[in-house]
C-alpha cells in the first residue's frame, strides 16, 4: 500500500479564502485516473485543507481549544469546508474513472493536545479492500484536552504511512529547498542542518508547513518523497516506483 498526500497548496489557492485550484484538481484527477487504469490501486489518498482550512482556523481562533459557541460554529464551518474540498476532489476523480470515496477523519479519530492518539482505520481498510480509493483529509477532530483541534493531513500521513511501502507528499515546491537548491535527501544525519532552511509560509499554515511535514516523516522508517504536485507527471512516476525530481526523506 502507498500513501499519497496532495497538499492544500496544490488543490486550493492558499493565498485566498475557500478558493479551489480547479486546474490543479483536474490535472491530478486525470493523472490518478490513468494510474488507476494501469493497475496501481493500492493507494490511500490524503489531502490537505489549504484555503478551506487554515484561514478558518485563524479566523475563529480554533488552535488553542474550542469552547465557546462561536468557536464551535467555526469548527463546524471548518469541518464543512474541508468536506466540500474533499467532495470537489472526489467528484473529479470519479469523472476520471476512479471509484473514490471521501471518509471524513473527524469521526474516526481522537486527539490529545493536537496529537493523534486513536484512529479507527477499519472503514478505510475495508473500502481499500473492496476496490475503492479511500480519500481522507485534514480535519477538525475531537481532542480530549482542547474540545476539538486540527488534525493535519500530514499527521494522518504518518499514521497510515507506518504500514506503507512508500509515502508521497505532493506540495507546491519541488521538494525541500536550501538556499534555493533542491535537497535530494534528508535523513537523521543532515536534518539539523537542513532544518535551518525551514521558513514560515506567506499564507497561513496552522500545522507547521514544511517543517511540520518533515517532523511527521522522520523516524517512520518508510521512504517518503516530497514532490511538486503542480507537475502531476512527477507524482505519477513515484507511484510507479520510478525516479522523479523530489526530496527523499528516510
Ligand atoms: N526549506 C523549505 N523548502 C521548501 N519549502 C519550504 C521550506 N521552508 C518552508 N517551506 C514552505 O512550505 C510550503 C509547503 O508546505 P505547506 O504546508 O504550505 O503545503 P501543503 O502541505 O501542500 O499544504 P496543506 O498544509 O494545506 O496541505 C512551501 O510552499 C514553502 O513555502
Ligand atoms: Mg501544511
Amino acid at each position: 500500500m502507498q500513501v499519497l498526500k496532495l497538499g492544500g497548496s496544490v488543490l486550493t489557492n492558499k493565498e485566498g479564502y475557500l478558493e479551489e485550484n480547479a486546474e490543479g484538481i483536474a490535472s491530478l484527477a486525470k493523472m490518478l485516473g490513468k494510474v488507476w487504469k494501469e493497475g496501481i490501486q493500492d493507494i490511500i489518498l490524503i489531502h490537505g485543507a489549504g484555503s478551506f482550512g487554515h484561514p478558518l482556523v485563524v479566523k475563529y481562533n480554533l488552535d488553542n481549544g474550542v469552547e465557546t459557541r462561536e468557536q464551535k460554529l467555526g469548527a463546524a464551518k471548518t469541518h464543512s469546508a474541508c468536506t466540500t474540498l474533499s467532495n470537489l476532489l472526489v467528484s473529479a476523480l470519479i469523472s476520471e474513472g476512479v471509484p473514490a470515496v471521501s471518509i471524513p477523519p473527524a469521526f474516526l479519530g481522537k486527539l490529545e493536545n493536537r496529537r493523534l492518539k486513536e484512529f479507527n482505520r477499519k472503514p478505510v481498510d475495508k473500502m481499500l479492500r473492496l476496490g475503492y480509493l479511500p480519500v481522507l483529509h485534514g480535519d477538525m477532530m475531537p481532542d480530549s484536552k482542547l474540545g476539538c483541534a486540527v488534525c493535519s493531513g500530514d499527521q494522518l500521513v504518518s499514521w497510515f504511512g507506518k504500514d506503507a511501502k512508500r509515502i508521497i507528499l505532493g506540495t507546491n515546491v519541488d521538494g525541500v529547498l536550501a538556499d534555493g537548491k533542491l535537497v535530494p535527501e534528508i535523513h537523521m544525519g543532515n536534518f539539523e542542518e537542513i532544518s535551518a532552511h525551514f521558513k514560515d509560509t506567506t499564507y497561513p499554515d496552522v500545522t507547521g508547513g514544511m517543517s511540520g511535514k518533515i517532523n511527521e516523516l522522520l523516524g517512520l522508517g518508510v521512504p517518503s518523497y516530497i514532490v511538486n504536485a503542480l507537475h502531476p507527471g512527477r507524482v505519477e512516476a513515484l507511484l510507479h516506483g520510478k525516479k522523479a525530481i523530489c526530496t527523499l526523506v528516510h
